[in-house]
């Protein structure tokens, strides 16, 4: 066992993941706990660069088991150079996505399946499992709303270039979103769901509820 403890944030594109985790990383801070903040895919300098090779929208001809090779990849250099040694030496990971990402959009939206997806969890991440997932999701009504807002965006050239699966459609967004809550169902005592469509501080209180609990599990702070 790990002194540290590790917890995930998760959600569709446009869920306020970024502006939570950073929030949440004050607040541990506040309580004089060391964090290390870090995100999939990304966090590495070889995270990094397979990044920009996901995220390019000039990249559409990678098939979906490239993709999700390529999210494993990320993630196995992610746990070797940071989420590890973050927390054996007792430090609190918070990490903007993880493997529930894989599974809700290459094996959701894509329609891979849970089973490939675990199996390499499995096998490439020798099945770490964070301590709590906040798992952020709006009405799917309101997030697909959102989506053809920002691909409008992108498409009149005002937005990044890191758009290849806020392009998706309608349908795509819509099996992540019901991956999600299989989930959820699915690990009740890790995931906490966060649903509806919630103000900024009430979705912080509320993980602020589900960490402080954690916490005091696990007698820390
Ligand atoms: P981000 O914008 O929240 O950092 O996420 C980047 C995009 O990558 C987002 O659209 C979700 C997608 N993604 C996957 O499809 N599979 C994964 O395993 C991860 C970590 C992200």
């Amino acid at each position: 066992m790990f002194k540290g403890i590790f917890i995930t944030l998760e959600g569709l594109d446009g869920s306020g993941k970024t502006t939570q985790i950073k929030r949440l990383a004050k607040w541990l801070a506040l309580h004089g706990l060391e964090t290390v903040l870090t995100r999939q895919p990304g966090g590495t300098p070889t995270g990094d660069r397979i990044r920009a090779l996901l995220l390019d929208s000039r990249g559409t001809g990678i098939a979906p088991m490239t993709e999700m090779a390529l999210m494993f990849a990320d993630r196995a250099q992610a746990i070797a150079e940071v989420i590890l040694p973050a927390l054996e030496s007792g430090k609190v990971v918070l990490c903007d996505r993880f493997t529930d990402s894989t599974e809700a959009y290459q094996g959701g939206g894509r329609e891979l399946g849970s089973e490939p997806v675990l199996a390499l969890h499995k096998l490439i991440c020798g099945n770490l499992q964070p301590d709590l997932t906040l798992l952020l999701l709006t009405d799917l009504e309101p997030s697909l709303e959102r989506a053809r807002n920002r691909n409008q965006r992108i498409d009149e050239n005002i937005g990044p270039d890191e758009n290849r699966f806020e392009l998706e459609q309608e349908a795509f967004h819509r099996r992540v979103w019901e991956k999600y809550h299989e989930i959820a169902a699915r690990e009740p005592n890790r995931v906490i769901l966060i649903e509806g469509e919630l103000s900024i501080d009430k979705v912080h209180e509320r993980i602020v509820e589900a960490v402080a609990k954690l916490l005091k599990e696990k007698q820390v702070g």
